[in-house]
C-alpha cells in the first residue's frame, strides 16, 4: 500500500514536472486508434491526405467516415469564404467575422488574459465557418522596421511574443480549433521571402527567432505549424530538417502536423524526408510523385504512415463540424466584438503629451479631424491577411459618435490613397477616373485638398491629424522601401501647424515610422494601429479621456532608419536581384484575374545575414547607445504612476521580484510594469538588458497595489553552442523595474 502511494506521488511529480510535454501528448491519446486506420488505407489513400484538396482544405478519408481538415486564415479575424481553387471571394452573406486589431496593436496590451480572449474569439469563430485550423498566430519577430508583416507579428521581442503566442495558441484551441503557428522560422522579411537563404547562429536562433515558437508548442500546445517560404541554413523550411525534425519534433516533443505555407513545398524527398505533412497549395510533390518515390524504395512507407498519423491527430483533437451545422448565420459573435474593442482601449499607445494637450480639453469645441487615414477601412488589404468584417468603425466615425454634446467635428482627407502598385498596374486611365488614387508613394499633396485642410484647420480650437501607411504601403510580399510618411504628410502637417499649433497626431500604421518632422508640429502623439472593427469607438474614448491609455510599444521607433541594427550592419536589403513574390503572383492572378506570370527558379538568390546576432530591436539600440525616437516599452498615460519599495525573494528555483505601484491621478489607470535584467559580470556576451517579465495592473485613481513578478531561473540561461544545450551562468544579476525600457523606475541585484 505504502510502496504504491510512494509511486503514484513519484508519477504525480513526474506528470507535474513534464506538464509541458503533456499538452503534447494529448494529441496522442487515439494513436491506437489511428494506427488501425492507417493500417486499413492504400497508399494512395494516405499519399491523398498530404496535399491541398481545396485551396483551404485537405483530403481526409472518405472511405472510412474520415473528414477533410479545412483551413482558415487568421491571423486577426477568420478570412471569408473562397472560391474551392483560388483567394477569390465565394459570395457568401454568412462568413463576415470579427476584425480583431492586427498582431502589432494586440501586443502593444502586453496582456497574456487578452491574447486568450483573442484566441478564444477567433477559434469560436473559426467553429461556426466550420474550420478546423486556423492559420494563425503569426509570431516572427519584428527584425526590421520596413518589414512588410511586421502589423501581423506581434514585437521585437522574444518573450513578449511568446507570453502572447501560448495564451492566443491556447484561447484558439480552448475553442475546439486547432492553431496553425506561422512562420516557422525566421521568416523576418519579406523581399525575396520565398528564396532567402537566412545564415543565423544557433545561439540566436534558439534565444530570439525559435523562443515563441516553441513556448507555443510546449506551453501553449499548439497542433499544428505551417514551415515559412524561406531557407534556413540552406534548406527550405518546408524541408529542413534541424528545423523541423530535430527541433520541433526531437527536442519540443511536437506531436501534430505541419501544412507549408501557400506555394512553400519545394520538392517530394526533401519535403517526404525532412519533415513536411501537407504540401500547401498543389500536389506536385507530395502527390503522385511521392508514391512514385515510395514504390521506387526511396521514400519508405513509415515515413508517409507518419505524416498521416500527424493529421489524423489534429483530425481526432478538432471534431468535425457537418456541414448543416455551420455557417448558418453571421460568424462574428457580441464577446469577439467586446474582446476586440477592449484589446484596442489597451492597445493604443500616448507617444507624447505636450502640455497635457490630451485628454481633450471641454473647452475645445471645434476639432478639425484631418488625414485621409481617419477614415480609411483597415480591415482587408495587405494582402493574405485581411478580414471581411462584420462592420469598421473608423476613427472620424468614432469621434463624432462619442464626441461631448456642443462639439463640433469637421473633416477633410488632405491627402490621397494610395494602392501600392495596383494603383499604376490599372493605369494613365484609371488613375485620371479617381483623382483621390495617387499614383505614387511620395506624390506632392494635392493643392486644393491642402487648401481645403487648411481652411478646415484655421477654423478649430483643435487638430487632430491622421497619417501613418495603410496597407497596401505595409503588406505581406514586400517590405516598405523606408519608412519615411507616404503622400507628402509630414509637408501638410507643417502647413496646418502654420494656421494651427493645436495639434494632436494619430499614426494610423502597423509597423513604426519616421517621427522626426511630425514631432516638431504634434504637441500630441499617439500611435492609433489597425485597430479592429471597434477600432474608431476605443480610440476616441482615450482621445476624449473616458479611458486613460495604457498601450506599450512591442518595438523601438528609430530615429531613422539607417539606426537599425540590420541596416547599420548592411545586411539588409541584400544586394541581390528583387524577384517577384513567390506567392504575390499567384494571389494577384487569381484575384484580380491577372495574367499569369511563371514562378520560375530564382536566378540571384539572396542571403540574409543576421551578423547583428542578438542585438535585435532594442537589445541593439541599448547596447551600442544608439538613441530612440521612442523605445521599445514606452506609453504615456493621462495619470503618473510611482513605483516602490523593491524586494527580491529566490524561492528555488524562482525569482520573485515585488514592488509597490501607485496610481497618482485622478483617474482610473492601467499600467504595464517591466522587468529587464542586466548581466553585472558576465563572461558570456549579452545585450546590455532583457526583457524578462511584465504585468498589466489596473489601479483605481489614488491606488496602491503590491506587484509580484516572476522570473524563472531558467529564463536566464543561454544557448551554449560547445554544449548544444541551455546552460546557466553564474553570477550577479541586475533587476531592472520600470515603466519602457528607457525608463526603469527601480534596481536591485541578485546572485544566480
Ligand atoms: C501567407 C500565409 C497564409 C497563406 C494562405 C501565404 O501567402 O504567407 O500566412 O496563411 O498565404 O493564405
Amino acid at each position: 500500500m505504502k510502496k504504491s502511494l510512494i509511486i503514484l506521488s513519484l508519477a504525480l511529480v513526474a506528470a507535474c514536472t513534464s506538464k509541458q510535454v503533456a499538452l503534447q501528448d494529448r494529441l496522442i491519446v487515439h494513436d491506437a486508434e489511428i494506427n488501425a486506420i492507417i493500417a486499413q488505407m492504400s497508399l494512395e489513400e494516405k499519399v491523398e491526405m498530404l496535399h491541398s484538396k481545396t485551396n483551404m482544405s485537405s483530403e481526409g478519408v472518405p472511405r472510412l467516415g474520415i473528414q477533410d481538415i479545412k483551413y482558415a486564415d487568421g491571423p486577426f479575424g477568420i478570412r471569408e469564404e473562397g472560391v474551392p481553387n483560388g483567394f477569390q471571394s465565394a459570395g457568401w452573406v454568412t462568413d463576415s467575422a470579427t476584425y480583431f486589431p492586427t498582431g502589432s496593436a494586440l501586443a502593444a496590451t502586453w496582456s497574456k488574459e487578452l491574447a486568450y480572449k483573442y484566441g478564444t474569439g477567433m477559434g469560436t469563430e473559426a467553429r461556426k465557418r466550420g474550420k478546423d485550423v486556423i492559420l494563425g498566430p503569426a509570431i516572427n519577430i519584428q527584425r526590421l522596421p520596413v518589414g512588410g508583416r511586421t502589423y501581423e507579428y506581434f514585437s521585437e521581442d522574444p518573450v513578449l511574443t511568446a507570453a502572447l503566442a501560448v495564451d492566443y495558441t491556447k484561447g484558439v484551441q480552448d475553442a475546439g480549433t486547432a492553431a496553425c503557428v506561422k512562420h516557422f522560422a525566421l521568416n523576418n522579411q519579406e523581399m525575396n521571402r520565398g528564396s532567402v537563404n537566412v545564415i543565423c547562429n544557433e545561439r540566436t536562433m534558439r534565444e530570439i527567432y525559435l523562443k515563441a515558437f516553441e513556448a507555443a508548442v510546449k506551453e501553449g500546445g499548439a497542433m499544428a505549424i505551417m514551415p515559412a517560404y524561406n531557407k534556413v541554413g540552406g534548406f527550405y523550411c518546408s524541408e529542413n530538417e534541424h528545423l523541423l525534425n530535430e527541433i520541433l519534433r526531437g527536442e519540443w516533443g511536437f506531436k501534430g502536423l505541419t501544412v507549408s505555407d501557400w506555394g512553400g513545398t519545394h520538392s517530394t524527398m526533401g519535403a517526404a524526408l525532412h519533415g513536411l505533412d501537407v504540401q500547401m497549395t498543389g500536389d506536385t510533390y507530395l502527390g503522385p510523385a511521392l508514391i512514385d518515390s515510395v514504390k521506387a524504395g526511396k521514400v519508405p512507407e513509415s515515413v508517409v504512415d507518419d505524416k498521416v498519423r500527424e493529421i489524423l491527430r489534429v483530425r481526432y483533437a478538432v471534431e468535425a463540424i457537418p456541414a448543416d451545422k455551420c455557417n448558418l448565420a453571421t460568424a462574428s459573435q457580441p464577446e469577439s466584438r467586446a474582446t476586440a474593442y477592449e484589446v484596442a482601449t489597451k492597445s493604443v499607445v500616448l507617444l507624447k503629451n505636450n502640455g497635457n494637450i490630451l485628454p481633450i480639453s471641454k473647452d475645445v469645441k471645434k476639432i478639425a479631424v484631418i488625414g485621409r487615414n481617419a477614415v480609411a477601412l483597415t480591415q482587408s488589404g495587405g494582402m493574405g491577411a485581411g478580414v471581411k468584417s462584420v462592420y469598421e468603425v473608423t476613427p472620424l466615425e468614432g469621434l463624432r459618435k462619442k464626441a461631448p454634446a456642443g462639439v463640433e467635428i469637421t473633416y477633410a482627407p488632405a491627402y490621397k490613397d494610395y494602392l501600392g502598385m495596383f494603383a499604376r498596374w490599372r493605369g494613365p486611365e484609371y488613375l485620371a477616373q479617381h483623382p483621390e488614387i495617387a499614383a505614387e508613394i511620395d506624390e506632392p499633396a494635392d493643392p486644393d485638398m491642402l487648401a481645403e485642410a487648411l481652411a478646415v484647420a484655421k477654423d478649430a480650437d483643435l487638430v487632430i491629424y491622421f497619417f501613418g501607411t495603410n496597407k497596401s504601403i505595409e503588406t505581406e510580399g514586400s517590405d516598405r522601401i523606408d519608412i519615411k510618411l507616404p503622400l507628402d504628410q509630414e509637408r501638410i502637417c507643417a502647413e496646418i501647424a502654420a494656421v494651427n499649433p493645436n495639434i494632436v497626431g494619430v499614426m494610423i500604421s502597423g509597423g513604426p515610422c519616421e517621427l522626426t518632422e511630425i514631432n516638431k508640429y504634434a504637441s500630441a502623439l499617439v500611435q492609433g494601429w489597425w485597430n479592429g472593427l471597434e477600432g474608431g469607438n476605443a480610440l476616441a474614448d482615450i482621445l476624449y479621456g473616458n479611458i486613460a491609455p495604457s498601450g506599450k510599444l512591442p518595438f523601438t521607433f528609430p530615429v531613422k532608419l539607417e539606426d537599425s541594427p540590420a541596416y547599420a550592419l548592411d545586411n539588409y536589403p541584400q544586394k541581390a536581384e528583387v524577384e517577384g513574390d513567390l506567392f504575390g503572383n499567384q494571389y494577384r492572378q487569381d484575384i484580380q484575374g491577372q495574367k499569369k506570370r511563371p514562378m520560375g527558379p530564382t536566378r540571384y538568390p539572396a542571403t540574409a545575414y543576421y551578423s547583428e546576432g542578438s542585438l535585435v530591436g532594442y537589445r541593439w539600440f541599448d547596447t551600442k547607445q544608439v538613441p530612440v525616437m521612442y523605445a521599445f516599452g514606452h506609453g504615456l498615460s493621462y495619470v503618473d504612476f510611482e513605483y516602490a519599495n523593491i524586494q527580491t525573494k529566490k524561492k528555488k528555483d524562482l525569482i520573485e521580484v515585488s514592488f509597490n505601484l501607485t496610481n497618482k491621478g485622478t483617474m482610473d489607470a492601467e499600467e504595464v510594469a517591466q522587468l529587464y535584467v542586466h548581466r553585472v559580470d558576465a563572461t558570456v556576451e549579452w545585450p546590455v538588458k532583457e526583457l524578462k517579465a511584465f504585468d498589466r495592473i489596473s489601479l483605481k485613481a489614488g491606488e496602491t497595489k503590491k506587484v509580484t513578478l516572476t522570473l524563472p531561473v531558467s529564463e536566464l540561461r543561454y544557448w551554449d553552442e560547445s554544449i548544444n544545450d541551455w546552460n546557466l551562468e553564474h553570477g550577479t544579476i541586475d533587476i531592472l523595474v520600470g515603466s519602457a525600457s528607457d525608463d526603469i523606475r527601480m534596481t536591485t541585484n541578485i546572485a544566480i
